[in-house]
């Protein structure tokens, strides 16, 4: 059951391939009624990605989260990747959920030793500390061995990793398609269901079988 308090996300962004996933993410929960405050931590590399495949760039780092929405937002607070001693850098301050999208395997194996020098990787551990959800939105391929037991190590400490692999099942047309039924199967992760997520009930050919 979706819970009823107003929800405060914290989204990571790093420089793994996927900036559209991080943008639909930043998005839909801009949209969400059930969403008071995000908190919005990007990287180095994850502004490089902005500006690599979004050509999204700005001198100023205040105005990214309006250029990366595509207009003013009104629940996302930007802070500072550098700053260990923002809020979401300790477990008495009230965030609902984290997401890292995309996750690079950078930040990854920065979570998955404990190693917290910067906001993103801070907060992460503070969420795994505290028993809160994290969601970690893997990028790479393929994946080498250092990859795949960080992974391990992570999901072990309690976080999900749900890789950034598209679906098909629900005959995607356009990009659009991959990236939203993908970002709302992450967004149901940390219990805020999306009306535009695909839901398989069935094949119609299992269907048509059975009639
Ligand atoms: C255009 C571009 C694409 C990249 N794609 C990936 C990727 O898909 N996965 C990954 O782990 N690293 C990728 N990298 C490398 C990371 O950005 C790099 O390891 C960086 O140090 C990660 O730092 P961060 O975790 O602090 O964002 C990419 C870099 C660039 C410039």
């Amino acid at each position: 059951m979706p819970d009823s308090k107003p929800q405060t996300i914290t989204v990571g962004v790093t420089g793994a391939s996927g900036a559209v996933l991080a943008q639909k993410a930043l998005q839909l929960l801009e949209a969400d009624s059930r969403v008071a405050r995000i908190h919005l931590v990007i990287t180095e590399a994850g502004q490089r990605l902005f500006a690599e495949e979004l050509v999204i760039s700005s001198g100023d780092p205040k105005q990214l989260p309006s250029r990366i929405l595509g207009a003013m937002p009104r629940k996302i607070e930007l802070l500072p990747n550098k700053d260990v001693g923002a809020s979401i850098a300790s477990g008495s301050h009230d965030v609902d959920a984290m997401l890292v999208i995309p996750c690079s395997m950078g930040t990854l194996g920065a979570i998955a030793s404990g190693v917290s020098d910067d906001l993103v990787s801070r907060s992460a551990d503070v969420m795994l500390k505290e028993g809160r959800k994290l969601i970690l939105c893997v990028r790479d391929t393929p994946f080498n061995r250092i990859h795949l037991e960080n992974m391990l190590r992570a999901q072990q400490a309690g976080a999900v990793i749900m890789p950034a692999v598209p679906a098909f099942y629900h005959h995607p047309k356009t990009i659009d398609d991959l990236v939203t039924q993908y970002v709302c199967r992450v967004l149901a992760q940390i219990n805020l269901p999306q009306e535009e997520m695909y839901r398989w009930a069935g094949s119609l050919a299992a269907k048509k079988a059975d009639a």
